[in-house]
């Protein structure tokens, strides 16, 4: 079965073509980093025109290196929610013309879904449960999985996404945007432990994070140190609000696999691309005697290889989506 994946729902246009659920035939991402870069952040409206522009030829393309035509796609997956209400409907609405033009089956998917999803590319999926760990731009989340598609979420931020806190140090630093890959690639040249900051939330007992005072205990330190005529060195500023970050994630990802009995843990989201937070996992999971997996670095950030791979988990149980569907930007975790 071939399946063609959409995804619209931030800054990136992505079309996919997998098979079977897990070989990626094709795989393009169209980034407009570079169209939001001058605002600072991602304008909706801006977003919404460019996927417009861009998600036709990007068909195309992907049916093209795939070996494939619009006829032989079995399937369209498209991301539904959450997301940015304009960006999904462009990528739907391709999505419900491709299905109605070629005959195939049709399938919404939750993006977050598609995150821990791209686990499985190449391989399929373990055996559950899992504990899956939720980390992008817009989300910060622990999830107990006791089978597949079945979601308990066990906490989230109260403020801030992993991402966003990532972005928005960056750019307090001056490293463009988005800044969680050029925080990544300075912090490992810097020291973890240079400097303390606090670890939010590390004690309260339940596995909800708090990101906000981190960012305020960064923009805080670099003044008095600047106040007191004392240097800050870039690298060590960056390892250590990472650190803080992991920390914390690490520790209570593997608190609630132990806790829900699981051996394996998934991680999830454009900030399972951070080269830390791979490898403190991995220690971790060994340490605890928990399987740690996570998608290669393509598959961590937005793209519709994982979104045809949820779709086709789905579709495989026989679940198809009616062509009236709409956008959910608010779309939950649902089980
Ligand atoms: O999953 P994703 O591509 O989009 C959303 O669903 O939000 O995640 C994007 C986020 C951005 O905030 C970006 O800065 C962050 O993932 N990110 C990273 C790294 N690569 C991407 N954060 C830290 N380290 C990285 N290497
Ligand atoms: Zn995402």
């Amino acid at each position: 079965m071939k399946v063609l994946g959409i995804e619209t729902s931030c800054d990136e246009t992505a079309v996919a073509v997998v098979e079977d659920g897990r070989t990626v035939l094709s795989n393009l991402v169209s980034s407009q980093t570079d169209l939001h870069a001058r605002f600072g952040g991602v304008v909706p409206e801006v977003a919404a025109r460019a996927h417009v522009e861009a998600l036709n030829p990007l068909m195309q393309e992907a049916l093209e290196r795939a070996g494939c035509r619009f006829a032989d796609v079995d399937a369209v997956a498209v991301t539904v929610g959450p997301g940015l209400v304009g960006a999904l409907l462009v990528g739907i609405a391709g999505a419900k013309a491709v299905a109605l033009a070629s005959r195939a089956e049709f399938v919404g998917v939750n993006h977050l879904e598609g995150h821990i999803y791209a686990n499985f590319l190449g391989h399929g999926p373990p055996e559950p449960p899992y504990v899956c760990l939720v980390v992008s731009g817009g989300h910060t989340m622990l999830v107990h999985m006791p089978a597949e598609h079945r979601y308990e979420v066990l906490g989230q931020t109260v403020d801030d996404a992993a991402g966003e806190a990532f972005d928005k140090i960056a750019r307090f630093m001056g490293l463009g945007f988005p800044g969680g890959p050029a925080l990544d690639r300075l912090a490992r040249a810097g020291n973890p432990a240079a400097i303390r900051f606090p670890r939010a939330m590390a004690e309260s007992g339940d596995y909800d994070f708090s990101l906000s005072g981190l960012k305020t205990a960064v923009l805080r330190h670099v003044k008095a140190e600047q106040a007191a005529g004392r240097a800050v060195d870039p690298a060590d500023l960056a390892a250590s609000f990472e650190e803080a970050i992991v920390d914390v994630q690490v520790s209570k990802t593997i608190a609630a696999a132990e806790e829900k009995g699981v051996r394996t843990v998934l991680l999830g989201g454009g900030v399972v691309a951070n080269t830390r937070l791979r490898e403190r996992m991995e220690t971790a999971g060994d340490q605890a005697g928990v399987r740690v997996l996570f998608p290669p670095l393509e598959l961590c950030t937005d793209n519709a290889a994982m979104i045809a791979c949820a779709g086709a988990s789905r579709l495989d149980r026989g679940e198809r989506t009616p062509l009236d569907v709409g956008a959910d930007p608010g779309l939950e975790l649902a089980s």
